[in-house]
């Protein structure tokens, strides 16, 4: 048996209590924007919330019809159209397409090869006078340890920072929760997620307006969702109740799979630090990842390619796309916003792999792609 490079589990118990809800809501009638909505909502901020529950310093979480409709309402609500926002250059496409439809200018900034995310140096290298708002991304679920350095260079320069958490459910650094650092965080739902809800989005919070801003555009910018008296420039980016139930139902597996992920990662960690150049990412202190992703680097001049095709072909081992292969400067339908050269961003989308996480990985699946690794890169470089 070969190990996939993803996998999406709803264990029967889950399946059979979305069925029998989604059973519930079609006799209901309230197909969106109903209870199920709200639930997800007030279940996330609490699983975001320092405390971990219910508690007075939840933040506020406004339930979106995708990762990317979160991240443009959120810029939308601060503010960015007509002026610069500052993307990394190692994200998902949608990142850029979320600031370019708030109607911002986007501008691309390097990172650190040690997180993968903006550092101090590269957000000032990349700071225009006419800069909104920063987008921090925290790829593979890894909060830089950057962060409050970031925000403070945001606030000096009266900019807003917005965390692109699509990647990041349930991880923190110094115990804070991602979506708790900038004016909002924007959380994806998408299948391959740590948290899925088929498709969807959340926005969090601390700040109320916000929170009341984001879900007038949510909604087609209306002032109530009775009338049709429009206040915003919205769009249809509800969640449907079916997704809601669905996502709401998952999210209580998000702390078991983290802890699963984590084990696979550590375990990982342990067996490949004496693989010469083989440069597994690294947990900084104060760090939890989500291990969405387990990134690792392969030296100068290693053939990924051939790499992961020999895990593939001989081993029966698929790895999980890259976070990411192209960096948006190099991306032709963003070939306007190219500035000068990003090394940093262009040398690891260029060099690294992700290998194989799942929330239910076994032992077996996780020792078969380490000995696959192990022998292809063994064999590929000597090491
Ligand atoms: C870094 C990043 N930002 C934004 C998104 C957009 O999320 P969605 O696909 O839910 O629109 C994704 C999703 O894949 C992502 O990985």
């Amino acid at each position: 048996m070969g190990v996939q490079a993803a996998r999406v589990i709803f264990p029967a118990a889950d399946r059979a209590e979305i069925a029998a809800t989604a059973d519930e809501i079609l006799s209901s009638g309230i197909l969106t924007l109903g209870p199920y909505t709200r639930q997800f909502e007030a279940a996330f901020a609490a699983a975001h919330s320092d405390s971990g529950d219910h508690a007075a310093d939840a933040p506020l979480a406004v339930a979106v019809s995708s990762g990317t409709a979160a991240l443009e309402i959120a810029l939308r609500c601060v503010g960015v159209a007509g002026r610069d926002v500052i993307v990394p250059a190692n994200t998902f496409y949608a990142t850029a397409a979320a600031a370019l439809g708030a109607g911002a200018r986007l501008v691309f900034a390097d990172i650190d090869p040690a997180t993968f995310a903006l550092s101090p140096a590269t957000l000032n290298a990349a700071l225009t006078p006419q800069t909104a708002a920063v987008v921090l991304v925290h790829i593979g679920g890894l909060i830089t340890p950057d962060v409050d350095e970031l925000r403070r260079i945001c606030a000096e320069h009266e900019i807003t920072l917005i965390e692109d958490a699509a990647h990041a459910h349930g991880a923190t650094w110094a115990g804070r929760f991602a979506g708790s650092f900038g004016s909002a965080g924007a959380f994806s739902f998408y299948p391959t997620k740590v948290v899925t809800s088929g498709e969807g989005g959340m926005i969090v919070t601390a700040s109320p307006e916000l929170a009341d801003e984001a879900r007038i555009y949510r909604d087609q910018g209306k002032g109530s969702f009775t009338t049709n008296h429009h206040v915003r420039r919205g769009y249809a980016w509800r969640m449907s109740e079916l997704n809601a139930v669905t996502g709401l139902v998952h999210l209580r597996r998000m702390a078991s799979s983290i802890e699963r992920r984590r084990e696979v990662a550590a375990r990982y960690g342990d067996a490949l630090a004496g693989l010469a150049g083989f440069d597994a990412l690294r947990e900084p202190a104060g760090c939890r990842s989500n291990f969405y992703k387990y990134i690792a680097v392969l030296p100068p001049g290693c053939d990924r390619a051939r790499f992961k095709k020999e895990l593939a072909d001989l081993h029966e081992v698929r790895l999980a796309g890259e976070v990411y292969d192209v960096p948006l400067h190099q991306q032709p339908a963003l070939a306007q916003f190219a500035g000068p050269p990003l090394p940093a961003a262009e040398d690891m989308c260029a060099r690294h792999v992700c290998l194989p996480v799942h929330s239910d990985m076994t032992d077996d699946e996780v020792e078969q792609v380490l000995a696959a690794v192990t022998a292809v890169y063994g064999a590929m470089t000597g090491a």
